[in-house]
């Protein structure tokens, strides 16, 4: 197992579920300190929300970036479709501007869809919808094969899914046939028998 102290666990926020392993004598540290277990990645959507305190800081600057993309918003509104790329190095704030943009959208009537790429999932093709399909399901831990399978199912229900393209998502249905290139691969999790 992976055993981490105090410090460390604070720097996690809530990206891990951690057990308590109490007071523990360390090599090289005098005394003894509070160890945790690291468990798991929990099921938390975004990296952002799960390191961020409580209470954020007041927003500096960035109102021109902001803005533009309100003017970008706007436009979408009135029918014509936008992209916005908000790119920069780490820390520099694109978390933080992107969670001030949603503040201002409020009270405007809207439906956000959320992906996250990850550098340790990238020999796992669609991981990003993968995990959203999972929480959009709510999937639990323990959940046993059956089990996800019936909330995958009570989840297609709401869509117009035919069984053919469902079986792109439940492996349980007979795939169609495509070449190895265009099938989907899941990550092992989710894997439906
Ligand atoms: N304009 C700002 N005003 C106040 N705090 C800010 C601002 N921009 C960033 N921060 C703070 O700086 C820290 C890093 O910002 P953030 O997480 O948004 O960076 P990022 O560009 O998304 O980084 P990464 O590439 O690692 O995801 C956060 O604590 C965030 O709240
Ligand atoms: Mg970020």
């Amino acid at each position: 197992m992976v055993v981490i102290c105090d410090s460390t666990r604070r720097l996690l926020g809530n990206l891990f579920e951690l057990e308590d392993l109490g007071p523990r004598e360390l090599n090289g540290t005098a005394g003894s300190a509070r160890a945790w277990a690291a468990l798991r990645a929990s099921s938390v959507a975004s990296r952002f929300e799960a390191l961020r305190a409580p209470a954020l800081t007041a927003l500096v600057g960035r109102q021109e970036e902001l803005e533009l993309l309100l003017r970008r918003w706007s436009r979408a509104k009135s029918g014509e479709g936008q992209v916005v790329l908000l790119t920069g190095e780490a820390g520099i704030g694109k978390s933080r501007l992107a969670a001030a943009f949603q503040d201002l959208l409020k009270g405007d009537p809207h439906t956000r869809l959320r992906y996250f790429c990850s550098p340790h999932h990238q020999d796992s093709a669609l991981n990003p919808l993968i995990r959203q399909l999972e929480r959009g399901a709510g999937f639990a831990r323990d959940d046993t094969a059956d089990e996800k399978l019936i909330k995958l199912e009570a989840l297609l229900a709401q869509s117009n899914a035919q069984p053919d393209e469902i079986g792109f998502i439940a492996a349980r249905y007979p795939l169609p046939e495509l070449s190895p290139q265009k099938r989907p691969r899941p990550a092992p999790a989710p894997r439906i028998p």
